[in-house]
């Protein structure tokens, strides 16, 4: 990189630092810091190897405001607190598009080749649902069958959140699914933080323009990357958070559900939180 613009967004990192903002990304770790928590969350094993990763703004197409001081060497804020969720207004890496709409966005997205994930999939699964939803499930990443059909959460875990989704009340087409990165990572590992980082403006442009009442985070990376944080997700599962206008909750992936039934209750009592915020009842129970 140009060693001038190296300098200004080292200046912006250090700026953001210093107001606590936390660019995106920051703490996203790469796959072997992680590890299945008890509960199913993803812990991360060391927060010092995290923390010390570079990071990786996003790009904004919003104005940007001038350019900040340069960063001074000895301020540091005194000891960062451990976990900061919210993104809760527009940061200094906003991807927000005026008069953005789904269709742009996917037209944006177009035939896409801006990561690796472009060279083996076979359709880019942009997203499915109601445009206008006032609920919002973001998932990781397509599978196989996600792959091959275009469209998210269509094979085993996908038929679980269908069966989650009737439970609430709604069908599938009330809601809008969507995920971190549209095309399928080989052999479903999880996506590496080039990937996410590339493909996951998207992403908050397609939460940008549905503002939904709730977004619902299914599993580990799509709340980490929502809510800019490595924290295990048993760690918040369950609990509410502002984002950007909407409410946004992480519950397990219905992936870590098919491997671990006994977690179902916890995910039932999240999900029935978001009832409760929608004002949803569920269906009388079939005889
Ligand atoms: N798992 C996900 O995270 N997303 C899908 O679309 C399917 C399975």
């Amino acid at each position: 990189m140009d060693p001038g613009n190296l300098a200004r967004l080292e200046a912006w990192l250090q700026y953001a630092e210093d107001l606590k903002l936390g660019p995106f990304y920051r703490d996203r770790i790469p796959r072997h810091h992680l590890q299945e928590a008890p509960a199913g969350g993803v812990v991360a094993l060391d927060n010092s190897v995290a923390k010390s990763e570079s990071r990786t703004p996003t790009i904004s197409a919003a104005p940007r405001p001038a350019p900040p001081p340069a960063p001074r060497a000895t301020q540091k804020p005194a000891s960062p607190p451990a976990f900061v969720p919210v993104a809760t207004g527009p940061s200094l890496f906003d991807e927000r598009v005026e008069g953005d709409t789904l269709e742009r966005i996917r037209e944006d997205i177009g035939d896409c080749k801006r990561c690796k994930l472009h060279k083996s999939r076979t359709n880019i699964v942009f997203g499915v649902g109601n445009p206008k939803a006032e609920l919002v499930f973001v998932g990781e990443g397509p599978g196989h069958d996600e792959d091959v059909q275009g469209e998210p959460f269509v094979g085993r875990a996908g038929k679980l959140l269908t069966q989650m989704i009737e439970a609430m009340g709604l069908r599938r087409g009330d809601v809008y699914i969507c995920n971190v990165v549209k095309c399928r990572p080989p052999e479903n590992r999880l996506p590496e933080r080039d990937e996410i980082a590339t493909c996951s403006p998207f992403l908050l442009r397609q939460l940008a323009v549905i503002q939904p009442k709730v977004i619902c985070c299914l599993g580990a990376c799509a709340a980490q990357t929502l809510l800019a944080t490595n924290q295990g997700i048993s760690r918040f599962r369950g609990e509410w958070f502002d984002y950007r206008g909407s409410k946004l909750i992480a519950t397990y992936h219905p992936a870590y559900l098919l491997r671990n039934p006994n977690a179902k209750p916890e995910v039932w009592k999240d999900l029935q939180k978001v009832m409760a915020l929608l004002g949803l009842n569920p269906p009388p129970k079939r005889r």
